[in-house]
């Protein structure tokens, strides 16, 4: 009997084969600058959303859409009903499926599945597991593709590393600088978590600025550390923006939870509330190396980030929301091609 082989799943960049990573990389370039050829005719992937986007669902549409394929897109709450995510459980309640019968079907119709989750958002333990994402990739029979997990934002990573790519050409020894945003919403360190690893991958000298109390997620702290250690890189946090943007050439705004009140709306936004100074401006950005700003986006205008920064030559926030589209091309072909 032939053997069954699991589908290679995109959770996180590591679950890519060593070199691949660079493969994609190339590819994507190549894709930017020559249309790509109806290579994906007759194949189809499947969106689920469980909390909105604009970004990345657009790019994943039009890629499909460029390389000749198709894309089905639903949304949790409009277009299917809650699915049921514990393994075991007596469904007695909300959800009228669960979600791995959800996944053995759409393996039928789709080439692909790509999802973006929502997290349960009472214990940072809990929801940091991924168990979500990982429950779809163990019953469903195509390639699961994250578009954003707990933890992991493998898509927004690869399309960052691209950009810094072409801004700054090769990497090692190069330094970026993580520099905690205001906001008054809660947002996800996925985007975060997941640069970091793949730019210490690349021997990049990172520095990672937040107040107190703001400290990322410990393990991927100490990954990121024994990825810096393996690759020549480095990795280190500090409390001070003016401390993370002193000669570096690229400065990474974002805003994350905090893991201390996740579970603790009230406590968290209070938290937040009480930093003030957050907020990447001309000044700031005049402490690096020619230094250019990138933020994944959605981005809060004067409060992360000045308009005059994001609206002037050291933004490259455009550039790497168009780069998704190319190096999710790159991901599709890799997943789907012949
Ligand atoms: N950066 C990003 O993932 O954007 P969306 O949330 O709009 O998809």
């Amino acid at each position: 009997m032939a053997e069954i082989r699991a589908p290679q799943h995109l959770i996180h960049l590591s679950d890519l084969p060593k070199g691949q990573v660079e493969d994609l990389l190339s590819l994507s370039m190549r894709l930017k600058k020559r249309p790509a050829k109806p290579s994906l005719s007759g194949r189809t992937v499947g969106l689920l959303f469980f909390r909105g986007s604009l970004r990345t669902r657009t790019s994943l549409e039009a890629a499909m859409t460029q390389l000749g394929g198709n894309s089905i897109n639903l949304s949790a709450s409009s277009d299917f009903w809650d699915l049921e995510t514990a393994e075991g459980t007596i469904m007695d309640g909300r959800a009228p499926e669960h979600a791995k019968d959800a996944a053995a079907v759409l393996s039928c119709y789709v080439d692909a599945l790509a999802i973006r989750p929502k997290p349960v958002g009472t214990s940072w333990d809990k929801d940091r597991r991924d168990s979500e994402i990982r429950l779809w990739a163990k019953h469903s029979r195509v390639p699961v593709v994250s578009m954003e997990s707990v933890l992991w934002h493998p898509l927004q990573a690869l399309a960052d590393l691209m950009t810094l790519r072409e801004s700054l050409g090769e990497l090692r020894g190069r330094k970026l600088s993580f520099v905690w945003t205001q906001s008054p919403t809660a947002a996800s360190p996925a985007v975060v978590h997941s640069l970091l690893l793949a730019a210490l991958g690349q021997g990049m000298h990172v520095r990672i600025a937040h107040p107190a109390g703001l400290e990322l997620d410990p393990e991927v702290m100490a990954s990121a550390r024994a990825v810096a250690t393996a690759s020549a890189g480095s990795v280190e946090t500090c409390s001070n923006a003016r401390d993370a943007a002193d000669g570096t050439h690229v400065v990474y705004a974002r805003s994350w939870h905090s893991i201390e009140h996740y579970g603790n709306p009230t406590l968290a936004a209070s938290q937040r509330s009480r930093q003030s100074g957050w907020t990447v401006d001309e000044k700031l950005m005049a402490l690096g190396q020619d230094a250019k700003l990138m933020h994944a986006m959605p981005v809060r205008r004067n409060l992360e980030v000045t308009d005059d920064v994001l609206d002037g030559a050291r933004s490259l926030v455009v550039q790497q929301a168009e780069n998704r589209l190319h190096s999710q091309k790159a991901v599709l072909q890799h997943l789907l091609g012949a």
